[in-house]
This record gives structure tokens, sequence and C-alpha cells, in this order.
């Protein structure tokens, strides 16, 4: 079995083929190849503006970024011409950079909401209390929060913590973490990080942790890594490319010819 890469084999979860993605008619992502195995947990790097949320988007159905070409294919389904709403439902969970604060919206009835668009995810409101109540535990969250507006005046951990509570809630057979490591402190890092752990142990779900720096992954095992600049995958490698990185920064793979796909 070839060690280098895992491209070209068929049962991936996640296949994207020769992504072309562009935004307001600028070209971001060029020609992008990524495969992500059922449960696998793979790491996207790269220096700010690679591409990589653009990426995460583009996966997940965001309308404000135009595929140019290729495909993206997920759990046997081509997903390339879906709505973020049906990926959703095919299981494909995308946490924002940036969580949107929904001023007049509780926590809870969010939530709630975004629970009773799931069909498999039929709970009735005792069971559905239940299970919020256990996860906020979990999390460390002080159930407070769940009466409070949506992410309205909460701290960036505090909103993370909303995240991992969704993901939890949601357990999606995909989940796209965009840069869930910034802007945390240590204590939240570790809820994040036990968040992670938590999805992986019972959802048995697979991960994609967007991040430019390699904290959280000191304590989120990892399979495997790729690296963006420029709007390519210039590498693709085991964690031993996490401590490179470290090593050498982003610099190292600047200077290398993009990858052919
Ligand atoms: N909505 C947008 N309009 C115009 N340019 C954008 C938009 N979103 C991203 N870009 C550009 O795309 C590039 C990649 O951005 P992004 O995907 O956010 O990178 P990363 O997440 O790796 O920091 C950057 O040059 C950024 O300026
Ligand atoms: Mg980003």
């Amino acid at each position: 079995m070839s060690e280098t890469t895992n491209l070209n084999h068929s049962n991936a979860l996640l296949e994207v083929r020769d992504l072309s993605i562009s935004v307001e008619d600028a070209e971001i992502l060029h020609h992008v190849d990524l495969d992500v195995d059922a449960g696998q947990c793979l790491v996207l790097m790269g220096p700010n503006g690679a591409g990589k949320t653009t990426l995460g988007h583009a996966i997940m159905g965001d309308a404000a970024y135009t595929v140019d070409g290729g495909t993206i294919d997920f759990d046997g389904e081509d997903l390339t011409d879906l709505s973020a709403d049906k990926r959703a439902l095919a299981g494909i969970f995308l946490s924002y950079q940036a969580p949107v604060e929904i001023p007049g919206v509780p926590l809870y009835s969010f939530l709630r909401t975004i629970c009773q668009k799931r069909p498999e995810l039929k709970m009735s409101a005792r069971q559905f209390r239940q299970r919020v109540r256990e996860l906020a535990a979990e999390l460390d969250m002080d159930p407070g929060y769940l009466t409070r507006e949506l992410n309205v005046g909460f701290s960036g951990g505090e909103k993370k913590k909303v995240e991992m509570l969704q993901l939890l809630l949601l357990q999606p057979k995909l989940a796209i973490l965009d840069e869930t490591d910034s802007g945390l402190d240590v204590d939240a890092l570790a809820i994040v990080s036990k968040g992670i752990e938590t999805y992986r142990r019972e959802c048995k779900g697979a991960l994609i942790i967007i991040t430019h720096n390699t904290r959280i992954l000191e304590r989120v095992e990892v399979d495997r890594v790729a690296v963006m600049v420029d709007g390519r995958i210039v590498e693709h490698g085991g964690p031993s490319l996490i401590a490179d990185i470290d090593e050498r920064g982003f610099e190292a793979f600047e200077a290398r010819e993009p990858k052919e796909a």
C-alpha cells in the first residue's frame, strides 16, 4: 500500500477533486484535491490568506463561493451542486471562524430548531432538554447561557463552547472546524479539545481541523496533514508534518513548486 497519499482511492467519505473556487470573480482555490476517510482527522494548515476558510465554506456549499471546476463527493453522493442545507442533511458540519450572533434568538431555541430540521435526531422536548443540559455540563458551560441570545456578548471561548455543543448534538459524519483554537485561553482550549475527543469517540465522526497554529494539535489525535499555500495544496503527509511546520514555518513550503494534481 502506498503511504504517500490517500488520493485516488474510492471509499473516502469526502473526495474533493480538482476543485477551483472563485469569490467575486477572483479565483482563490486552484485544482485542489483532498480526501478524508470516515472517522479520520485531517488537519489543514497554511498561512493567513492561503484559502483554508474558502475550502471549508466551499465544501459546506456556501453560495458566496463559485465552483469554477472540479467535484465534491461525500458519502458516495456528488454534492457539487447541492445547497448548504442539503449538505448539512447529508452530514457535513462547519464551524465558522467568526460565529454569527443572532439577537432575539435564545441559544436553546436555536439548538432546538436546528435539531428539528434533522429527522434522524427526532427527540421529545423533554429528551432534548435533558440532552442539551448533559452536553452543557460536559463542556463546562454555564446553563445560564442556554437562555441568552445566541452568541450576543459571548466571549470567544463561550462561542466555541456553543459550537462544540452544536457539534455534539448534531453528530455529523464530517465536522470542519475553522480556526477553532484562535482566541482561546488555556481553559477554553481544554474544553474544545474535550468536545473534539467526545465527538470522535461517541459519533465516530471525521474531522477537518483548519488552523495556522499547532497548539490545539497537541491535544487531538491527528491522522493526516495537508498544507495549503496560495490556494493550492502543496503537501500531504502524516502527523510528523506538524513538527516540521513548527520548526521551519510555512516559508519552507511556499518556496516549493505547487504539487501537480
Ligand atoms: N468574500 C471575499 N471576497 C474577496 N476575497 C476574498 C473573500 N474571501 C476570501 N477572499 C480572499 O481569498 C483569499 C483566501 O482567504 P481565506 O480562505 O480566508 O484564507 P485563510 O482562511 O487561509 O486565511 C484571501 O486572499 C482573501 O483575501
Ligand atoms: Mg481562515
